[in-house]
């Protein structure tokens, strides 16, 4: 066990290593976060910062001789360097998830090879996606197999038109080509895995997506009972197969028709399980503290249906591309069903991730109102507040 008092070292500096490092400090532990472009959300929260790129052996070496076990809280992390930080100090999860994690095709390969329902996919290189659209029929979508997220090195191909683009675009790139998944709804399990092979999901969260970038999570998801605990056993047996120590999201469609298909894997917390922070017995961050340290695991139970909604740099005004007013903070403020959690990013910008918000208290379906109107009453511009 690593207890309170130890040092945790946080590679990755943005706002899921902020609210772990918040977690951990209120533990008893101290942080250090290592972020190749400082001062980051999360550094400025932490005991300590280095600032340097993933590939600085010497500064990756000091950083790990300062700390007691190293996790993470991005996935674009060299698989070299992480290696050599874990001969020296226990990086949890191991470089060995990360890896598999971090590239599709890697993910798409250990998924299917063990087993687990996945979204029919090819492998493309160079832009030569063709003969895998052939195969998969239209339409699909074309992802980069490396750094992704947000939606980012994405492409819809519905039509023969696209195709001729996405070559030029996914040229000299390594690519994954998808079947589009007409589902139903999209839903994401976070699950906790200790050393010892405990694991403990917490409810799984309905997820709204828009422009392909999170917007709001809703707890519980609105599915069937059975649907929900099949997604629980899902997620644990993905993190009992990979072997995580720490926290594994699972994102899942759920089909129409039912079936539940695994989209992506992220073996840390994840943006759509924020709402634990107000409305379950621990949060995902407490979780994941507790998984990496070998400390007992936290209860999962949800205090109270709850709604959480991204607030991206579109809530600012912008007027030829600088801001033109900020948002309207004392509009959720105000509300005693809604805590609002910001990262503390000197500049907004549109599609960035500033904070978030969770409504939590009532039923759902008042949460879900609640939240929607809170989202669009607190936009720069939305008029006078009237009360
Ligand atoms: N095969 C598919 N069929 C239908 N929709 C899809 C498919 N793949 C992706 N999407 C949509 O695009 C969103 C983003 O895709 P994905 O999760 O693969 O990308 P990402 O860039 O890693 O995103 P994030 O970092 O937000 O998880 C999905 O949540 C889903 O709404
Ligand atoms: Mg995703």
């Amino acid at each position: 066990m690593i207890g309170p008092g130890k040092a945790i070292g946080v590679l990755g500096g943005g706002q899921l290593g902020r609210m772990f490092a918040q977690a951990a400090q209120s533990m008893g532990y101290r942080v250090h976060v290592y972020e190749q472009s400082g001062p980051s959300p999360a550094g400025a929260v932490a005991d300590r910062e280095t600032v340097a790129p993933f590939d600085d052996a010497a500064a990756l070496e000091a950083f790990a001789r300062t700390v007691d076990v190293v996790t993470y809280e991005f996935e674009n992390i060299p698989a070299e360097p992480l290696e050599a930080v874990a001969r020296i100090v226990p990086v949890r999860p191991s470089p060995a998830v990360l890896s598999i994690c971090q590239n599709r095709w890697r993910e798409k390969a250990w998924l299917k090879a063990n087993g687990f329902p996945h979204v029919a996919y090819e492998e493309a290189l160079d832009g030569d996606i063709a003969p895998a659209v052939e195969r998969l029929g239209l339409p699909c979508v074309v992802k980069t197999a490396d750094f992704g997220y947000d939606g980012k090195g994405q492409m819809r191909i519905s039509g023969r038109d696209d195709l001729a683009r996405a070559a030029a675009i996914f040229r000299a790139r390594r690519c994954v080509v998808e079947r589009w998944v007409d589902f139903e709804k999209e839903i994401s399990v976070i699950c906790a895995r200790t050393g010892e092979g405990e694991t403990r999901a917490f409810p799984a969260a309905e997820n709204l997506h828009e422009s392909h970038i999170l917007d709001v999570s809703i707890v519980p998801a609105r599915v069937p009972r059975e649907v929900e605990q099949a997604a629980a056993a899902l997620a644990a047996a993905i993190a009992g197969r990979l072997g995580v120590v720490g926290l594994v999201t699972v994102e899942m469609f759920l089909c129409r028709g039912g079936g539940l298909v695994v989209n992506e894997l992220a073996p840390r917390p994840h943006n759509s399980g924020h709402w634990t922070l107000d409305a379950c017995e621990t949060s995902q961050f407490e979780q994941q503290v507790r998984a990496v340290c070998g400390l007992p695991l936290g209860p999962c139970g949800l205090r109270s249906p709850a709604v959480m909604v991204n607030i991206l740099g579109d809530a600012w005004a912008w007027a030829g591309g600088a801001v033109a007013g900020e948002p309207d903070w004392s509009r959720v403020l105000r509300e005693p069903a809604a805590r609002l959690h910001l990262y503390g990013k000197p500049e907004p910008r549109p599609g960035r991730k500033m904070g978030h918000f969770t409504v939590q208290g009532g039923d759902l379906d008042w949460s879900l109102g609640l939240a929607l109107e809170l989202k669009s009453r607190m936009r720069a511009g939305a008029g006078p507040t009237s009360g």
